[in-house]
């Protein structure tokens, strides 16, 4: 079973590996039954969602391959996301209520353990946030609240009126989209490495207690493919394939065990839709790569150290 981790400054006991069900929609019923089964029996029962994943057939998908219940539901964690809509972002009440019920529909259940806000919506009103998040809490809709791919500033703007604390921050990070973690390493360099794009979101989010929970772990560039086994990351796939031998273990788990080393705690959200990947990622947990390790990967990916 994978280790537990607080989810923030909840009170949520979590795996530390998510399941994101993004790719739900992938696979044939049979298929998510076994992959969900699988899940459960490794102890990941944090199962992550969003109202657009296949325009909410994975959430569908998903309510119908775990046969939910209230026992079932009892034994499990949900997080989903809303705010994106076709051709805008949308952190209005109206939108946000609306989004709400229709995820609690599709996935047979009257509550959510997390809803996080999916992407920044440039016209968000804070205050507007703040008196949504009381009506799904007080409701008893949704127990905690959180964000995705925000900045510190921006989660500042909000929790200056949201009543209870952010828990959790999903951000695009893997091996090879390591740019907060490049940022940290390369403060005030005339190099393209210093560009601090996210205003310096993972040490923000350890400072607050939010969980940073990396997306697409095994993705380089915006969902262009995998980085593992990638002719593209020769040296890359090299270092990785020498630590994965030594530790008796796949590519797959050593990808993972990277993102677990750091010590911000994070919820890597792995996407796989196959069992024994899955299998793969949970292996990671039991995994301390030393620093001498960590520090290859990352060099090993093209990274230069200042
Ligand atoms: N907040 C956001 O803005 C945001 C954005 C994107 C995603 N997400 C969340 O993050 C989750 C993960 O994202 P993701 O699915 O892009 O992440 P991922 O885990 O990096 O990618 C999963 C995909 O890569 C394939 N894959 C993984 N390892 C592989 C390997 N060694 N060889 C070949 N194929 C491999 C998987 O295929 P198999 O199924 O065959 O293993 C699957 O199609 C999503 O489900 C969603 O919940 C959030």
């Amino acid at each position: 079973m994978v280790r537990k981790m607080r989810l923030g400054s909840s009170s949520l006991e979590v795996p530390v590996l998510a399941v994101g069900c993004m790719r739900m929609n992938k696979i044939e019923k049979p298929e998510a039954e076994r992959f969900i089964q699988t899940a459960l029996e490794e102890g990941v029962n944090f199962f992550d969602h969003a109202d657009i994943y296949g325009h909410g057939e994975c959430e569908e998908i998903f309510a119908e391959a775990i046969h939910m219940n209230d026992d079932v539901r009892e034994n499990i964690i949900l997080q989903s996301k809303c705010g994106i809509r076709k051709g805008m972002f949308d952190f209005s009440k109206e939108h946000i209520l609306e989004s709400v019920d229709g995820i609690l529909h599709r996935l047979r259940t009257d509550y959510l353990d997390v809803l996080l806000l999916h992407r920044p919506d440039a016209l968000v009103e804070p205050e507007e946030v703040a008196e949504t998040f009381d009506i799904l809490k007080s409701s008893g809709k949704v127990r905690n609240f959180g964000v995705s791919n925000h900045n510190p500033m921006q989660i500042q703007l909000l929790q200056k009126y949201v009543k209870v604390p952010l828990v959790a921050n999903q951000l695009q990070l893997s091996i090879t989209n390591s740019t907060m973690i490049k940022s940290g390493l390369n403060v005030n360099m005339e190099n393209d490495a210093a560009v601090n794009r996210d205003g310096s979101v993972l040490d923000y989010c350890r400072l607050n207690d939010i969980t940073i929970q990396p997306w697409s772990p095994f993705q380089y560039g915006f969902f262009e493919g995998v980085f593992l086994g990638n002719e593209k990351f020769p040296e890359l796939n090299q270092r990785i394939d020498e630590i994965a031998a030594k530790y008796e273990v796949t590519n797959t788990t050593i990808a993972i065990a990277w993102l677990l080393r750091h010590p911000a705690n994070m919820q890597p959200i792995i996407g796989t839709m196959n069992t024994e990947r899955l299998k793969d990622c949970c292996k990671a947990t039991t995994i301390h790569l030393t620093r001498e390790e960590w520090y290859s990967i990352y060099r090993a990916a093209g990274n230069i150290l200042p």
